[in-house]
């Protein structure tokens, strides 16, 4: 949580939250917190009502803390002065926007508006993207040695267990194996386990009629975990990735029109379903899809791929006895805008070459 925090700040805005180095961070405990309530407001509407509760009045200071953290982000931001040429930072960006016919920039409110947004889309879905992933790697068999086999190819873990060279950019194209170890965790634990749209026509969804103006919540998780879409679905498998680049996964050989009662994600929505391979179900959603779809997925894949390698490189791991085993992991699973389990995943790290490390 506090690395996906700070990579997050530091990359897009130039903002250290110092989350990693001070334990008390505010913003990673305040988030949290304001997003559980977020989701129970989205999903209960009675929720809304209840503003008087205990709960109620400290998620809403906790949102107000919040918005106060991200009003200091944007003005350090401006404090700095007019961005570089070069500097293509997501916080540069958003200060040399340009409104195309008044050509004004934002105001201070849409600069909050949208940093407040990206760290908030940033850094808990990759915080509990990377937990969930450690968890699979830890309790599959022979996927550490795997990981590991990857690492020493490539030069970033030495054959006496002690660390190779540091990982480079140009690394993570490479890790092929970690890539779909990841692509796997994310199958099975799409943090965002689903997302809502709302429909601007009388749509057509299968066999419902669904009016004007409804929220339809899209399930990855179940599209993610169906047995019906996914060959032994239940199985942490990795190399069900070998050489499937799609990001939306469509099978080859789907032929369980029956199961389908809509063509793709895109005729979800529409009155001419498309044919041949454009009307297979896409069932593979982990950044979503369409215009709206994730913009930090490819920052979200480095920090992955960069964090897990690192750790291999120097660590084994196993699950904590405490946490009761992954029957045990399962039952702390909770949703609050994204999915996570309560109280995080403790595992035991140990270390290859403790030696060598040290020397
Ligand atoms: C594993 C990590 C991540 C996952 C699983 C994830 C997933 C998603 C999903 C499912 C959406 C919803 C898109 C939709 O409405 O269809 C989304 C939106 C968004 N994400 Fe991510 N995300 C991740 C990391 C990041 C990172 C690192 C950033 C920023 C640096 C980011 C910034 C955003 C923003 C700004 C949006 C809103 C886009 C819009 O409304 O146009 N996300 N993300």
């Amino acid at each position: 949580m506090r690395v996906a925090c700070d990579v997050v700040g530091q990359a897009s805005f130039g903002h250290d939250f110092k989350s990693v180095d001070f334990s008390d961070a505010r913003v990673i405990k305040v988030l949290p917190k304001g997003l559980e309530e977020c989701q129970k407001r989205m999903t209960n509407p009675i929720q809304r009502l209840l503003t008087f509760t205990k709960a109620a009045k400290e998620a809403d200071a906790c949102m107000d803390e919040y918005n106060s953290i991200i009003r200091g982000v944007v003005m350090e931001m401006k404090a700095r002065g007019p961005p570089k040429a070069d500097d293509m930072s997501v916080g540069a960006q958003l200060l040399r926007a340009k409104h195309p016919t008044t050509g004004h920039g934002l105001t201070d409110r849409q600069l909050q508006a949208e940093v407040g947004t990206f760290i908030m889309g940033g850094f808990e879905t990759t915080a509990h993207t990377l937990s969930f992933t450690l968890f699979c790697i830890a309790t599959s068999p022979g996927v550490q040695e795997k990981i590991a086999d990857e690492l020493r190819d490539m030069g970033l873990l030495n054959a006496d267990g002690s660390l190779g060279r540091p990982i480079q950019a140009e690394d993570l194209n490479l890790l092929s194996y970690l890539s779909n170890v990841i692509k796997e965790s994310m199958r099975m634990f799409p943090v965002v386990a689903g997302f809502p749209r709302r429909t601007d026509k009388v749509t057509q969804i299968g066999n419902y009629k669904v009016p004007k103006n409804v929220f339809v919540y899209i399930l990855f998780h179940h599209l993610h975990n169906s047995p019906d879409l996914w060959d032994n679905a239940s199985d942490f498998d990795p190399m069900r990735w070998e050489g499937i680049n799609d990001p939306t996964y469509v099978q080859d050989d789907y032929m369980h029109a029956h199961h389908a009662p809509f063509g793709g994600f895109e005729n979800f929505v529409g009155k001419t379903p498309k044919k041949g391979v454009e009307a297979r179900p896409k069932k593979y959603f982990p950044f979503s899809a369409g215009p709206r779809s994730c913009i930090g997925q490819g920052m979200a894949m480095m920090v992955l791929k960069t964090v897990i390698a690192t750790l291999c490189a120097r660590f084994t791991m196993r699950l904590a006895d405490e946490m009761g085993g992954p029957e045990g992991v399962a039952a702390s699973e909770v949703m609050a805008l994204t999915l996570h389990t309560h109280h995080g995943i403790l595992m035991h790290c140990t270390e290859r070459a403790p030696a060598a490390v040290e020397a």
